[in-house]
């Protein structure tokens, strides 16, 4: 097969005209009245470019047209042409010269068209393409409110795909734990020759570990145009075309490959399989001069086996903890329309800064870069079908009922996707609907179990898995409700499939004690749902994203990530570092207080916690040892609890000042409740002891203040700095320092400086923080930066950018050229950052996209 990348050379009207389904080749893009104004556009394209927030969701909606010259060879007369596109939001319909090809009606999965019929061959050809993103459409998620913007657009990529008269349809590959391999593949066409099928099993260093061979048999009784079409990445619309003229049936072949090095989240061994089609009258395992590759395709395949009941999840046998955090797929100002490497910056986030598991792709499948990088990751994938708690009329409901199926076929080669989502999140139950999306994702694959997300207990249980949003943490009581009072039958799967969200929304720039108390309710309700037995739990959310006119802070955003919205962590990101092996994330030491009091009221610090992936935490004030301390008990479902520290004094009383252990003991728990409640605030108990100490002449209220200022600092007194060590096995493997700033640092952190032009354009993602010193964050610093680009690239946004939380950023994108460019970061009291990129040229015709750099 030939796959043609059309991600470039669009034309695109803000306006669709009903002339623009019409246009002759030469007009497009000419000074003709209709095409005149149309501007010239690359894929990912964003319908209406935004600010990072405060904008209505009437910006990002509108009809759009899209356009686009395609000169067909001669030599693809006889061959089926077909244009996919990857993601259309929300409701494409298109034509070729002018004749109706058909449309797909959701922006979330494939549209294909079939444009055999309509193409001259030998000529300049016009693809036209009529893009609807309004919310009154009649098809998921629209009809009642949502709580995401659903940005307009062709933002995914678009292709060609040229196969032969007789080809392959696309495989339904499974490869299971114990090394079975089993493929259905669709062969298309008019057959006139004895037929067969071969498969290759390649590892990643290209080495042969299985070649295979079978006869393909279609008789009548293979003749079966339902199974063929299932197999199919097809248009699922007749009036699109059908796929395939003459016979066709389904070729299967079935071998097992002896030893073959499984694909599990710790070793995500991944395969090639190449599927040929082969003709000539030889018998099978004979190969001959005489053959002639008919069609060929490949495919990526990780073999593994997905188990998921009442006991949790097991891969290849292997109990596995899912952990991890639900994401959407927006950024700023770009809208849902990021090339490759931004979807797969995303991935390594997840699972190299942020030691997840899983992510829920809620509340849609989402681009295949993203979820390649999952499979290379071993990073677990819980994708759903779109919706968001309303279910529409028949119509509406069929559409749910195809996007389950079209979720299926386009998604389930990646050995990552662990579970289909196959009810509209947060939706009443609905018998016939979800029996039907069951079925269909059983039938289309019976290797992985199905759920569904609930925000009510109880439901009608048609999947394998109960997912339930559980939002019943406050803060003060348990973090999840117990598995046997939500789901009707606890012998199955059981999963928190969102938490924490909007019962909690957190901004960057909110005080220490807000943020602490968001990274705490994320450790109490992933610890608490774990150790009651779910086999799952995922936080709301991965960063905070852009929303609808019902929902957000009056910015039109949901501040409920646990990253912002350019990707930089806030407190809680490392509630879920620290859970994670120093293999994966590295040592893990993140304090959650500044050690500045002015934060909090009456100069009361309270507790510190210190978020740590290391066996315990030793405090130092300035070089005096100040304690060990060990995670806290209260935490029995994670592998690595919070750290408490709730005694900043220790041994110093004793050993500094030469107390005795008793005396120490009365003063130090006096100083460390004035510390967290404040003077006039003490618990009565506490307050005794002090009228106590002070009767027995054991301290003056001058001794007890001198001894605050220098143990604790205080209001008046002399700030200190402290430094945590986390100690591993014995050994220190990680220091933080938290002292009064000195200095303003400025951090300008980019996923890469080497862009590549390719088959699209290329995006930098550069994550801007204020530090001190120490590295500590400057959350209120009031600085914004300045930025200036030049050379070969453009800057995405705006050239001001303002620090909010003391964190931001901004986007370098190509512009088509190669070359290089250069980043000025600039900020008033810190020195500037210079970032150099290099455009390198990849234009040819097949897909180039540079390794990422590594995020570990
Ligand atoms: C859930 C919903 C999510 C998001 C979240 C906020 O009800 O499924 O999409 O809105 O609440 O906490």
């Amino acid at each position: 097969m030939t796959r043609i990348s059309l991600n470039n050379e669009w034309w695109f009207a803000d306006e669709w005209t009903d002339a623009l389904a019409d246009m002759h080749p030469g007009s497009v893009g000419a000074a003709e009245p209709e095409t005149a104004h149309l501007q010239a556009v690359r894929l990912p394209h964003t319908m209406r470019a935004t600010p990072a927030g405060s904008f209505p969701e009437q910006d990002t909606q509108g009809v759009a047209g899209y356009l686009r010259t395609l000169r067909v060879p001669r030599d693809w007369d006889g061959a089926t042409v077909r244009l996919v596109l990857d993601g259309a939001a929300h409701h494409a319909t298109v034509w070729c010269n002018g004749q109706a090809i058909g449309d797909h009606a959701c922006g979330y999965t494939a549209g294909v068209f079939d444009l055999t019929s309509a193409l001259r061959p030998g000529d300049d050809n016009v693809i036209a393409v009529r893009l609807d993103s309004r919310a009154s459409l009649d098809q998921p998620p629209f009809g009642g409110v949502v709580d995401y913007m659903t940005f307009g657009g062709l933002y995914r990529d678009a292709w060609i795909e040229v196969l032969p008269a007789l080809h392959l349809g696309e495989p339904h590959v499974r490869a299971d734990g114990a090394g079975r391999l089993e493929v259905d593949v669709p062969v298309v066409g008019t057959v006139r020759e004895q037929l067969r099928l071969r498969a290759t099993l390649r590892d990643a260093r290209g080495a042969v570990l299985v070649e295979h061979e079978v006869d393909v048999m279609i008789g009548p009784g293979d003749l079966d145009p339902g199974r063929t079409g299932a197999g199919d990445l097809d248009p699922g619309n007749p009036a699109a075309g059908s796929l395939s003229t003459g016979d066709h049936g389904i070729a299967r072949l079935s071998t097992t490959v002896a030893n073959v090095p499984l694909w599990s989240p710790a070793s995500p061994t991944l395969h090639e399989l190449s599927l040929t089609l082969i003709a000539g009258d030889e018998p099978v395992h004979e190969r001959t001069a005489h053959e002639r590759t008919v069609h060929e395709r490949t495919v990526r395949v990780g073999f593994r086996t997905v188990e998921f009941d009442g006991r949790g999840l097991r891969i290849n046998g292997e109990p596995t903890v899912l952990r991890g955090l639900n994401r959407h797929q927006s950024w700023p100002y770009l809208g849902d329309a990021v090339p490759a490497r931004g979807q797969r910056l995303d991935a390594e986030i997840l699972h190299g800064e942020l030691g997840c598991t899983v992510v829920r792709t809620s509340h849609y499948p989402q681009s295949h870069h993203f979820i390649d990088r999952c499979d290379e990751l071993g990073l677990l994938v819980i994708t759903e079908i779109p919706g968001w708690q309303h279910i529409g009329g028949a119509d509406w409901k069929s559409r749910a009922v195809q996007n389950t199926r079209d979720m299926v076929r386009q998604w389930r080669h990646h050995p990552s996707i662990i579970a289909w989502g196959v009810r509209i999140n947060e939706s009443a139950d609905d018998a016939e609907l979800y029996a039907a999306t069951n079925a269909v994702a059983h039938e289309l694959d019976p290797t992985r179990p199905t759920t569904g997300v609930r925000n009510f207990a109880k439901s009608e249980l048609r999947e394998d898995v109960y997912a339930f949003n559980d939002f019943s943490h406050t803060g003060a009581n348990g973090g999840a409700l117990r598995p046997a009072r939500v789901t009707p039958d606890t012998t199955r799967g059981y999963l928190v499939s969102e938490h924490t969200g909007h019962m909690f929304p957190t901004k960057s720039h909110d005080d220490e004690a807000h943020r602490l108390d968001h990274a705490l309710r994320h450790a109490r309700v992933t610890s608490d749902a774990l150790h009651q037995g779910a086999g799952g739990v995922l936080g709301w959310s991965m960063f905070d994203y852009q929303t609808q006119r019902d929902f957000g802070s009056g910015d039109r955003i949901c501040h409920h990530g646990v990253l912002d919205m350019f990707r930089n962590p806030k407190l809680a990101a490392a509630t879920y570092a620290s859970q994670a092996d120093p293999a994966v994330v590295g040592h893990v030491l993140v304090p959650s207080s500044t050690m500045e009091f002015g934060d909090h009221a009456g100069s009361a610090r309270g507790s510190v916690v210190v978020f740590t992936n290391a066996d315990e935490v030793r405090l130092y004030r300035g070089d005096a040892y100040v304690g060990a301390f060990a995670p806290s008990a209260d935490y029995a479902g994670l592998a690595h609890p919070p750290v408490v520290i709730d005694d900043l004094i220790g041994e110093q009383l004793v050993r500094d000042e030469g107390l005795s252990p008793r005396r120490s003991r009365a003063i130090t728990r006096v100083l460390l409740d004035v510390a967290r409640f404040g003077l006039t605030a003490l618990p009565p108990s506490t307050k005794a002891t002090l009228a106590w100490l002070i009767a027995s002449r054991q301290l003056t209220m001058a001794q007890g203040a001198a001894y605050f200022d220098r143990y604790l600092g205080s209001w008046g007194g002399r700030a200190v700095p402290w430094r945590f060590e986390a100690v591993t096995d014995g050994q220190t493997v990680a220091s933080v320092t938290r002292a009064p700033a000195q200095r303003l640092v400025l951090q300008a952190l980019p996923d890469t400086t080497t862009l590549v032009e390719g088959d699209t354009w290329d995006l930098a993602s550069i994550r801007l923080r204020l530090v001190d010193e120490h590295g500590t964050p400057q959350h209120y610093a009031r600085r914004s930066a300045v930025l200036e680009l030049t050379g070969d690239a453009a800057l995405v946004g705006p050239a001001h950018v303002p620090f909010v939380g003391g964190s931001a950023g901004t986007y370098v994108r190509t512009t088509g050229r190669p070359g290089s460019a250069t980043l000025r970061v600039r900020t008033d009291g810190a020195d500037d950052v210079v970032l150099h990129f290099t455009i390198d040229d990849h234009r040819s015709g097949t897909v180039a996209v540079a390794e990422p750099k590594e995020h570990a």
